[in-house]
């Protein structure tokens, strides 16, 4: 199903950017399409598109009661969402929980390392040139943050990891790292934008002990274990309980 939509401002691996019906909104279309690696290993998973839309305005929804700002406005069909148009600050902000995938590449920290306080990091948001870890000194020289954005951007990602922890926890999941993209609206307020779903967090079973079985997030896909869909699927069903009925935005 397609809806009513301005022109194409952007299509990216995952989702479609839409001008939508006002300037302050855009239409996020999202797709079947997966990818990983810097989009080198490529695949169409069927229903992935409606069942990352849905999982996101349900955490959306769950962090706009919590008070924290997002894009959301609501749904508009099945892999339709209706967000406040922003500029995204490009840098890609990764708190982890529990130590694993480049982490553990990249430094001698142990696979399931507890991480207390969670380990934030920002990243470059440039595929070209691989999404490289900024350090602080590096956000300073490429001047695309000031150091007090910094410190708003870290606060408000905090503040999502504080609430999605419980949230993911009571549904039986283990929040273990996700990545945020943030942006300013038309009135220069700080947002949580893009998604939150299964292709951006990585969550763990928490009634299951095997280290594969439990994945229920892109892993699957990224590690080739088979059932992606089912797992996005049990994370939509979980999530669901606490926003039945996504608000519609049409
Ligand atoms: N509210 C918003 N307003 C404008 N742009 C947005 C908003 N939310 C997300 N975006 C941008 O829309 C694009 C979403 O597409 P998608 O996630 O498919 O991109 P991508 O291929 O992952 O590339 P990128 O590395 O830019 O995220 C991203 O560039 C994201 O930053
Ligand atoms: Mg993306």
């Amino acid at each position: 199903m397609t809806i009513p939509h301005g022109d194409l401002l952007y299509e990216g691996k995952a989702k479609r950017i839409y001008a939508g019906a006002e300037d302050k909104q855009v239409l996020v279309e999202f797709k079947n399409d997966a990818t990983a690696f810097n989009a080198q290993k490529k695949a169409q998973l069927d229903d992935k598109g409606r069942l990352n839309c849905r999982i996101s305005a349900c955490l959306f929804e769950v962090l706009e009661r919590e008070g924290i700002p997002t894009h959301y406005c609501g749904i508009a069909a099945e892999t339709w969402m209706v967000v406040q148009r922003v500029e995204v600050i490009p840098v890609e902000v990764v708190l982890r929980n529990i130590a694993t995938g480049s982490l553990c590449r990249e430094t001698p920290i142990a696979q399931g390392t507890p991480l207390e306080p969670a380990l934030l990091d920002l990243y470059f948001k440039d595929d070209s040139l691989g999404d490289p870890l900024l350090t602080d000194a590096r956000l300073a020289l490429l001047g695309v943050v000031s150091s007090e954005m910094r410190e708003r951007i870290e606060l408000l990602a905090r503040n999502v990891n504080a609430v999605l922890i419980p949230f993911f926890r009571e549904i039986g999941l283990q929040l273990v790292d996700f990545k945020l993209e943030l942006g300013i609206n038309a009135a220069g307020e700080l947002l949580v934008a893009d998604e939150i779903s299964p292709d951006t967090c990585r969550l763990w079973d928490l009634s299951c002990l095997d280290a594969e079985e439990r994945i229920l997030d892109k892993d699957r896909f990224r590690k080739d274990l088979g059932g992606v869909i089912e797992a996005y699927g049990e994370v939509c069903k979980r999530v669901q309980g606490a926003c039945p009925t996504p608000r519609n935005c049409s």
